[in-house]
């Protein structure tokens, strides 16, 4: 029943973020440390586990599930739990965040069991950048990845961009082309203080989205598009290419009102907002189910009114949010 599915604020929660693992094989610099202490093995829900979250909000309504990391594709047998997901009756679509680092190996089974959209993080298309970025030198790995992933038919891909000034900004003509080509829509966003990073200035890196569009409307013919895919992109169509620019604007267009999601941390925290620290543990409704007097969908049901209406980012300040992105899946 979708009505369980509303938060105080009247907002329809149909949306739900999957963190299937905290750990990842990049380690980009603004999010997180080259030194970082992953979750213990015990404390991660298993695949079992997170299906059956999965398969509790699908019953309560919701409509849309995206599955996130760390990086998710290094979680051992996760195509076993997303054919699983993907085939609960109700959902309308499954959809997945990636560094693209597998998607050489894994676009064809990733298809095969029911992924309907990929969003690959690329923010640079210059290998040594890339490498500044992300502290690690496989660029070629991540483009033959989007390559392959280009010869199946998901529904549509997108690859995500977070501008950073004095690193990336001189590439975002660049880097929409590289999706346009491809036929992809592509996202720029806003960096997001979440956790204290060492050597890394977020106030000084920050580039407004506005800046960002009216870069690319020197090259680009740009119209407001009605595309809507449900996350906080809001998108542009362009003339003469089927793919769309967007832009991610936490701190210069607050989306917060029309929010229509929360997270599951790997540790099966229910997280109510990106931006806060309000959140529910799951995994005591998983482990010991018997040891409590509601069930798991009843728990999900109380944590929503426990949803804050929105962020309060500030990047002049320190971070009022210590977890990492990876930790938390974006
Ligand atoms: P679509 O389904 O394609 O619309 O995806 P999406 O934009 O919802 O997901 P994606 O994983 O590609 O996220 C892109 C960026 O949006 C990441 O940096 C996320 O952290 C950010 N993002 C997603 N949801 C929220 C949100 O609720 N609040 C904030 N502040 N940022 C969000
Ligand atoms: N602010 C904004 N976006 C971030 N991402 C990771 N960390 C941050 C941050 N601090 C992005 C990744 C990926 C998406 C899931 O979140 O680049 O595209
Ligand atoms: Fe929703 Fe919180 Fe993100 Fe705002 S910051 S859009 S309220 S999850």
């Amino acid at each position: 029943n979708p009505a369980n599915l509303i938060d105080p604020f009247g907002r329809h929660i149909d949306y739900v973020r999957i963190s299937v693992t905290d750990r990842c094989d990049f380690r980009c610099t603004y999010c997180m440390d080259e030194e970082v202490s992953f979750l213990p093995r015990k404390d991660i829900l298993s695949l079992e586990e997170i299906v059956k979250v999965a398969q509790s909000f699908i019953k309560l309504g919701s409509k849309k599930i995206r599955i996130t990391g760390g990086e998710p594709l290094v979680r051992k047998n996760i195509l076993w739990a997303l054919d699983k997901i993907s085939h609960s009756p109700g959902l309308e679509e499954l959809t997945l965040t990636t560094n693209g680092s597998q998607l050489k190996k894994m676009s064809k089974d990733l298809f095969n069991v029911g992924v309907s959209r990929i969003n690959v993080s690329l923010d640079t298309l210059k290998p040594a950048q890339f490498e500044r970025m992300t502290r690690r030198d496989k660029f070629h790995q991540v483009v033959e990845g989007i390559d392959e992933m280009g010869l199946y038919n998901f529904k549509r891909n997108k690859i995500n961009s977070v501008i950073l000034k004095h690193q990336n900004d001189d590439e975002i003509i660049d880097l929409a082309q590289f999706a346009l080509q491809r036929n992809m829509d592509i996202s720029f966003i806003e960096e997001m203080p979440l956790g204290v990073i060492t050597d890394h200035d977020r106030a000084a890196a920050y580039m407004s989205s506005d800046d960002v569009i009216a870069t690319l409307k020197k090259h680009l013919v740009l119209t407001p598009s009605s595309l809507k895919t449900g996350g906080p992109t809001s998108y542009f169509d362009v003339e003469n290419h089927s793919g769309h620019i967007g832009v991610i604007s936490p701190h210069s267009h607050n989306f917060c009102s029309t929010c229509n999601r929360v997270r599951l941390t790997a540790e099966g925290r229910l997280l109510l907002c990106l931006g806060n620290e309000h959140s529910m543990d799951l995994k005591p409704y998983l482990r010991a189910p018997d040891e409590h007097k509601i069930t798991l969908e009843d728990a999900i049901v109380e944590a929503l009114a426990l949803k804050p209406e929105k962020h309060h980012f500030n990047l002049n300040e320190e971070p009022q949010i210590l977890r990492f992105m990876s930790a938390t899946g974006g």
